[in-house]
């Protein structure tokens, strides 16, 4: 099937059903002048490029004003563009640009905190009678005697002291992003006319931050989940989000099915669709956190994708992603990032991509980057650091907290992007404030612009499938063999076409067991996308095309015209 690019109407209600988004992390996108950081401009001059992916909307990490301790999650004026970054009139020229070639900016909104120098916290902080201090959330205590014993999520107590109002303030991320207090209806009303001020800006959606979070009660030791979390989201929506045009992804932890209905609801009362971690925390111990690694089940991730494709049709949207700017890169993780590199990318990509919901592509994904590893030194995260000093104090072997650290920090996300095999990657003309991932000699956009069988064409060839059969967007799912230990395949249907997704997730060949191989789409349909050349370009014989033998990592698409 040709590459046939299809241009969203966003004027239409549920466009973003069909949407495919791509995030990127400005820091490390693209430097225009010359200083080693990724900015607005260099994002413009990569917009061609996104848009010959095919790609519908741009979800940006935070580019707004920060004294970046979490790399701009800290916010120090919503309504600023970072000056690292450029300008407002670098923004709108950005926004405008885009719209041009049919693509969306979304904006990443993280209402949950602020960073320590906002103004409203600095005000907060001055004195009990300040109209700002009930704007965050406040507990009385002495040096000696926290609120309570809660932690934060990057490391030592939620709870940090300000000597002179003899209060703690609440912060469930850093000690520089303190938590804004939702019970308080003024902060709700500063944060709607924020949203209104970027939407009139040509903003045509939002990625909240750790929406969950927002309706905590640190007295009963709440962060996620908190009781009046519907209420406000509600509010939310109809206050800041008055256009149903626009594209609203939360970001939830926190979300199982039944909670994801009440965020996505087809009426659209919270938000569009919901981000949810289920499938991505399956390779983790059991009630720990992602640093305690286990092997992932397959048979455990595909009951978990057929849980929630079952779970929200008709009563919900989900996004579909496997990579983020706080995840490790995909095909190191459940791929393999050696012999089979580009065939396990493709996999992963086609077997996501297929699914119901709308799928969000991270920078460098679509070139299937890896991981890194380097010395501890070398880590900028905090979180990543954090971690490292606080298992050390807890007795833990450096090599093992290595060991997670590889394979799990938010850094892996966060290296350069690899756009040419020149010095710097052709990300900047300077040494850049990251490292860039040492591969990028062979794993970059030029190399994979100019070969036809790259992962980019794959992926782009992906996105024009996702607008061209509306099975993939509206049909039913029905997972295969469930039990299968090497076989991920699923079927999608609607009234008159059946969609067959077969892959093989291992290192080895195996046969297409009986239950794939009798089914109408492997009989009676067309083969529309492979990752194994020698199936789409028919120089093989019909034998091939049609082996009942999936290659190492192998993906085909059936499609079939009832
Ligand atoms: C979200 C962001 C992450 C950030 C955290 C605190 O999880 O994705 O990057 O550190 O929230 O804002
Ligand atoms: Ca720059």
């Amino acid at each position: 099937m040709a590459v046939n690019h299809i241009k969203l109407d966003k004027s239409k209600k549920g466009w973003w059903k069909s949407a495919v988004f791509y995030q990127v992390y400005p820091k490390s996108f693209q430097d225009s002048n010359h200083d080693g950081i990724g900015d607005l401009q260099g994002i413009i001059s990569r917009l061609d490029y996104l848009d010959q992916l095919g790609i519908d909307g741009i979800w940006m990490s935070p580019m707004l004003q920060s004294p970046q301790v979490d790399n701009g999650y800290d916010i120090s004026d919503y309504q600023a563009v970072d000056s690292m970054f450029g300008s407002m009139a670098d923004m709108e020229q950005l926004i405008a640009e885009a719209k041009k070639r049919g693509i969306s900016i979304i904006l990443d909104l993280v209402l949950n905190h602020t960073s320590d120098q906002h103004r409203w916290f600095l005000e907060a902080k001055k004195d009990k009678s300040n109209p700002y201090h009930d704007y965050y959330v406040w507990r009385d205590g002495s040096p000696e005697q926290l609120p309570n014993d809660m932690r934060a999520a990057f490391g030592g107590p939620a709870w940090t002291y300000v000597p002179e109002l003899g209060q703690y303030y609440f912060h469930q991320f850093a000690v520089q992003q303190p938590d804004l207090n939702w019970d308080n209806p003024a902060v709700r009303r500063e944060l709607y006319d924020m949203i209104r001020f970027w939407v009139n800006k040509g903003i045509e959606g939002f990625r909240l931050d750790v929406i969950d979070q927002i309706a905590k009660n640190p007295d009963l030791g709440i962060t996620g989940n908190g009781p009046r979390l519907h209420e406000f989201l509600r509010e939310l929506s109809a206050e800041g989000f008055q256009e149903e045009y626009l594209a609203t992804v939360g970001e939830a932890w926190g979300a199982d099915v039944e909670r994801a209905k009440l965020y996505s609801a087809p009426d659209c009362s919270e938000l569009s669709m919901v981000f949810q971690f289920q499938h991505i925390c399956l390779d983790q111990q059991p009630g720990k956190d992602k640093w305690d690694l286990a092997p992932l089940s397959l048979p455990a991730l595909k009951k978990c994708m057929a849980h929630w494709q079952n779970g929200l049709e008709g009563q919900g949207w989900n996004s579909l992603f496997l990579n983020n700017h706080d995840l490790p890169r995909i095909v190191s993780r459940w791929g393999n990032n050696q012999e089979y590199r580009l065939e396990s990318a493709k996999l992963l990509g086609a077997l996501f991509h297929g699914m119901q919901g709308t799928p969000f592509i991270y920078q460098g994904e679509e070139l299937g980057m890896t991981n890194v590893k380097l010395p501890i030194e070398e880590y900028e995260d905090l979180e990543t650091v954090n971690l490292y000093k606080e298992r050390l104090a807890q007795g833990y072997n450096p090599a093992d907290i290595m060991e997670s650290i590889y394979a799990r920090s938010r850094d892996n996300a966060r290296t350069m992007m690899q756009w040419s095999g020149e010095t710097y990657a052709g990300f900047s003309d300077v040494e850049p404030w990251f490292i860039i991932n040492p591969n990028y000699t062979e794993i970059n956009a030029e190399k994979a612009l100019a070969d036809e069988n790259s992962v980019f064409y794959f992926y782009q060839k992906l996105i024009a499938l996702r607008k061209q059969l509306p099975v993939i967007r509206d049909g039913s799912f029905t997972l295969l063999c469930p039990d299968d230990e090497q076989i991920f395949a699923y079927i999608r249907e609607d009234s008159n076409s059946q969609l067959l997704v077969a892959g093989n997730f291992g290192a080895t060949g195996i046969v297409i067991p009986e239950e794939i191989q009798k089914q109408s789409a492997f009989l009676e349909g067309e083969l529309i996308l492979s990752n194994y050349r020698k199936r789409e370009y028919k120089e093989d014989s019909e034998a091939a095309k049609d082996s009942v033998m999936l290659e190492p990592y192998e993906v085909r698409y059936y499609y079939w015209k009832k």
